[in-house]
């Protein structure tokens, strides 16, 4: 049996370098592309199978920021596959970036110069909107779509016998203070990302409570800061070719300045239950030799 990975937002980014990173690794999987234009998503496919010829790849189109997308696109996804074994919730958006240039200068030459442009902290606000299901655009797109999707899919993740994975693109720009409990959706906030990406990292850690004994597992990672559609919607891209020197030396001070998708996917793929499992069987193991150990040493004293 083929695993069968599911990708949001697979069309660009890093969810397209990680098809091709996942395809490098197992051409044996079945990657299953889940984008909201069809024809991005059939040039994706026609140049994964020209490169992997042995994989199966396909299409299943929705549009996370559209509750009746979603739940056709499940629909169509429970009638195809018997189980999801990865599922990457990636698709994002960051609409209208406004940047604060005052902030951007002072921070430019002031010790926090790392940390600001590592997580754009009190650099950028957007504008956000409502969507036709009357939600913040930000919110279902980032965080509600998504959400829906795996709610509907649950009989194709929740397998205790054999644990699927969901992996979730957080951000680094995902801060506490920006997110509410009393406005979840943050439509009186100025910074939708960062709250989306906050509450992405909420919902993980519930995911995890709710459905493990199920067979769920949820991670969320950061890519690091990579130039993609996202980031120049913040900056045109000749500025960021312009600022690039300053990168490239902040580069060598913090690892999240990952520039390329396919140095983002590295945070995406770093962690294999394989691993995982085989870390925490040397881990037992050497607690029983330190156990040993410690008993010998009580006896002789
Ligand atoms: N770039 C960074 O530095 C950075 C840093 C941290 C986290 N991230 C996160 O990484 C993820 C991918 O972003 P990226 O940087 O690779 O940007 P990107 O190139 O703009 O990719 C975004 C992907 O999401 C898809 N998408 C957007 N809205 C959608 C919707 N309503 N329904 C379905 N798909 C939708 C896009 O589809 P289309 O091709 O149709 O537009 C595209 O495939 C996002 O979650 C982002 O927040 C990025």
């Amino acid at each position: 049996m083929r695993k069968v990975v599911l990708i949001t937002g697979a069309s660009s980014g890093v969810g397209l370098a990680l098809c091709r990173r996942l395809l490098e690794e197992d051409d044996a999987l079945h990657l299953c592309l889940a984008c909201r234009n069809v024809s991005k998503a059939e040039a994706v496919r026609t140049s994964l199978l020209a490169s992997h010829p042995a994989a199966e790849v396909s299409i299943v189109q929705v549009d996370v920021s559209s509750l009746p997308s979603v739940f056709q696109a499940t629909k169509e996804l429970k009638q195809r596959f018997q189980r999801l074994d990865y599922v990457y919730l990636n698709a994002g958006i960051m609409p209208n970036p406004q940047l604060n240039i005052k902030a951007l200068f002072r921070g430019l030459f002031s010790r926090n110069v790392i940390h600001m442009f590592s997580t754009a902290e009190g650099l950028l606000t957007q504008n956000d909107k409502l969507t036709p299901d009357g939600l913040q655009e930000v919110f279902e797109t980032n965080v509600f779509g998504h959400f829906i999707l795996i709610q509907e899919l649950e009989s194709l993740l929740c397998h205790s016998e054999s644990p699927s994975q969901l992996i979730w693109t957080s951000s680094r720009n995902a801060k506490k203070s920006n997110f509410s409990l009393e406005d979840v959706q943050h439509s009186k906030g100025q910074e939708p990302y960062s709250s989306s990406k906050y509450a992405i990292d909420l919902l993980s850690v519930a995911l995890n409570r709710n459905f493990n004994q199920q067979g769920l597992y949820s991670s969320v990672v950061c890519p690091g800061t990579m130039l993609t559609s996202l980031t120049y919607g913040i900056l045109p891209p000749f500025v960021w070719m312009l600022i690039m020197p300053i990168i490239w030396l902040l580069r060598f001070f913090a690892n999240a300045f990952t520039l390329t998708p396919q140095n983002g996917t590295e945070a995406l793929m770093d962690l294999d239950e394989d691993t995982a499992e085989k870390f925490y069987q040397k881990l037992l193991k050497l607690e029983k030799q330190i156990r040993v150990t410690i008993q010998e040493t009580n006896n002789q004293n």
